[in-house]
């Protein structure tokens, strides 16, 4: 099976830029029309989370009918700290397991050879990530069925530290008690995240978390300043989480949505 990620899509109303000089209607259909494009075809795509730059029912609009125009498998979503839950559960209800909870967009995938279990750490109007007591106790309780099916967790906002420190100010505030649930949960393999528009790796208890580029904008690489955020177009890409049931693991590939020069055959050089 071939999951693919795509995140931080940040659609805007038909016809608007974001920010007021990026693109990222156009930049997420073409993403999407990438991750359609791939061969041998994906069995589903993971969106984890920032759908929508101001979480209107109009940048919901528009996403839904990119989704309708591109992708053919089942496409599961969860809230970034740019969405708005209402308007996830009204535009895009039609995608599975959005109205599963009547107050968070969380839920389980079941019929793939991995589990999916998607989380919803939105604090509504608020840049980081938290997951309350009820949520943490779904998420434990979640795991607890099926603690011998291999599993990812997607999740919008990171549980861990990357040195970029304007991200880093903002990202899961209860990583700790997180950390500690999926410690008890050996079956954990992978935590897929987004948030950070790059692609970075880091351990998280016994499992390997990673947060993949954006479709649309990146974030520049800044490390250990504490310069302001900026953001540039660095290469758009998603990434393909490959289930390989022999050894039973995970392998993850960055793939760009643009082409490049290239490809050419491996010819042994004259010496
Ligand atoms: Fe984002």
């Amino acid at each position: 099976m071939i999951l693919a990620q795509i995140t931080d899509l940040h659609v805007r109303p038909h016809g608007m830029a974001a920010m007021r000089a990026c693109e990222t209607n156009m930049l997420t259909e073409r993403g999407l029309r990438a991750v359609r494009a791939f061969r041998p075809k994906v069995g589903a795509v993971m969106i984890t989370g920032d759908l929508a730059a101001n979480g209107l029912d109009s940048e919901y609009r528009e996403l839904a009918a990119m989704l309708r125009r591109t992708i053919d498998v089942p496409v599961y979503v969860i809230p970034g700290n740019h969405d708005r839950r209402e308007g996830i559960k009204t535009e895009l209800r039609h995608l599975p397991g959005v109205g599963d909870d009547a107050e968070f967009v969380h839920y389980s995938v079941d019929d793939l050879p991995v589990r999916l279990v998607m989380l919803d750490t939105l604090v509504p109007a608020a840049p980081h990530g938290e997951l309350c007591a009820r949520r943490l106790g779904w998420l434990d309780a979640t795991l607890a069925a099926a603690p011998h099916k291999p599993t990812i967790i997607g999740m919008h906002h990171p549980p861990f530290l990357c040195g970029i420190r304007h991200m880093d100010g903002i990202i899961l505030r209860d990583s700790d008690a997180f950390i500690a649930v999926i410690a008890k949960h050996r079956q954990v393999q992978r935590i897929l995240c987004g948030h950070h528009h790059r692609a970075i790796t880091a351990p998280v208890a016994h499992a390997i978390a990673s947060i993949a580029p954006s479709v649309a904008h990146q974030v520049e690489l800044d490390l250990f300043s504490d310069n302001p955020g900026l953001w540039n177009l660095e290469p758009a890409a998603f990434q393909l989480h490959v289930w390989l049931e022999q050894p039973g693991i995970i392998v993850s590939h960055t793939a760009y949505v643009e082409q490049y020069p290239g490809p050419y055959p491996f010819f042994a050089d004259p010496v």
